[in-house]
């Protein structure tokens, strides 16, 4: 029913309109004329009663300082029990203006200068970042494919947790690789850093995006000492295509924990927030839900038409199809050409501008990230470009 009421092939010109995916082509790739699949966020509208919410609150026209009001907290609680199963009080929850911003208050406050803290590689550019900009040490434990699986190396895991680290910043859901984290494989990291004294980041921003029927665990919800030992952070930003409105939302269920994350927050002045992002929270996780259904299942069909296009017609081309989001680890080692070579004819001769695979980790030559929420007009001719310079 809801193919009728939605429709992602709508053609909506995002050219200057302040966006950094349609408008630093030139700044990231030296022209404008790539087809932009890089930054994650999607190319469609966001649900109507999102629009409406902002609307209605633009035509009252007085934008004062303001808050999250309790009714938000509540549909946010509602949905991921429903959603997840995930039992969380009003007093567990805190928020931030993005999910970055948490991560580095969170770094600067529960770790100190030189601590380590470790990642799971490929991983989100902005986790070195955060670590290595607050003059901690980055730690990695490598993602492995194997029988056509990203899997933890649980050796090496536990060998570096137990290595002094003090902090673990989980991916849950994984970006670049689409990775659902079984509630198994939760339940022994959890417990791994349970045993070594090291606290979780989950951050959980691409939670709501699982595809295909697959179903996404929260950490924290895998068991109480893990909740206790976890800060999860979770958003409507990916969600529902609304990350410029910076509204995140933070929970833990350790009274500790989230009492010293809120006095940073309070001490940065961050507490406040976005107007925009607070009058559109209510109704994004109370009416959105068939929008999300709707968008996943395109985003899902998106996936198997590159999967099948490059199969046939660029079999040296491969990806893991995601178990969530909308994001495509792409990897052309098997082109025979490097990195750099690859990277170049990517931007000058395809002229499609995709994330560069080493910005999320040494292990990332070689492989380059494309953006599939977007048309499938997009795509396609996308796809058509990159076979057409790598054939
Ligand atoms: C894993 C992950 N965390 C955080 C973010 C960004 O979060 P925010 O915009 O809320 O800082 C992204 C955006 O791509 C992401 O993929």
């Amino acid at each position: 029913m809801h193919k009728k009421m939605y429709n992602f092939d709508k053609i909506i010109d995002r050219k200057n309109t302040n966006s950094i995916k349609y408008d630093s082509s030139k700044e990231i790739f030296g022209q404008e004329e790539v087809l932009p699949l890089w930054v994650a966020d999607m190319d469609f509208q966001s649900p109507k009663a999102i629009i409406d919410a902002i609307k209605e609150r633009a035509e009252h026209g007085v934008f004062g300082y303001t808050y999250r009001d309790n009714q938000s907290v509540v549909a946010f609680i509602s949905w991921v029990q429903r959603r997840y199963g995930w039992d969380i009080s009003p007093s567990q929850v805190s928020g931030s203006p993005g999910i970055v911003t948490a991560l580095a208050i969170a770094v600067r406050t529960f770790t100190s200068a030189g601590d380590k803290i470790l990642i799971q590689t490929p991983v989100y550019p902005p986790f070195f970042s955060v670590i290595k900009g607050n003059e901690r040490e980055v730690v990695t434990s490598r993602l492995l494919l194997q029988d056509g699986e990203y899997k933890v190396n649980w050796q090496e895991f536990e060998q570096r947790i137990g290595s002094g680290v003090k902090m673990f910043i989980l991916c849950n859901s994984h970006n670049p690789l689409g990775k659902l984290w079984s509630k198994k494989e939760l339940e022994m990291m959890g417990e791994i850093c349970l045993k070594n004294n090291v606290l979780i980041f989950s951050d959980e921003i691409h939670a709501d995006l699982a595809l295909n029927g697959n179903q996404h665990v929260v950490m924290a919800s895998v068991s109480k000492e893990i909740g206790q030992n976890t800060i999860t952070a979770m958003a409507p930003s990916k969600t529902f295509n609304i990350a410029g409105l910076l509204n995140s939302v933070i929970v833990s269920e350790s009274p500790k924990l989230l009492s010293r994350f809120n006095k940073e927050i309070d001490n940065l002045h961050l507490g406040l927030g976005n107007l925009f992002g607070h009058i559109t929270m209510e109704p994004a996780y109370r009416e959105g839900e068939e929008w999300l259904q709707a968008v996943t299942e395109y985003i899902s069909a998106n996936a198997d038409f590159a999967f099948d296009y490059l199969k046939r017609e660029l079999p040296s081309v491969t990806f893991v199809k995601p178990q969530s989001s909308f994001l495509l680890w792409l990897d052309f080692n098997a082109t025979g050409l490097t990195h750099e070579q690859i990277r170049d004819k990517l931007a000058n001769e395809a002229k499609v501008g995709l994330n560069d695979g080493t910005t999320f980790g040494d292990c990332g030559r070689g492989f380059f990230r494309m953006n599939i929420g977007t048309r499938r007009a997009i795509l396609k001719e996308a796809l058509e470009r990159i076979v057409a310079t790598f054939k």
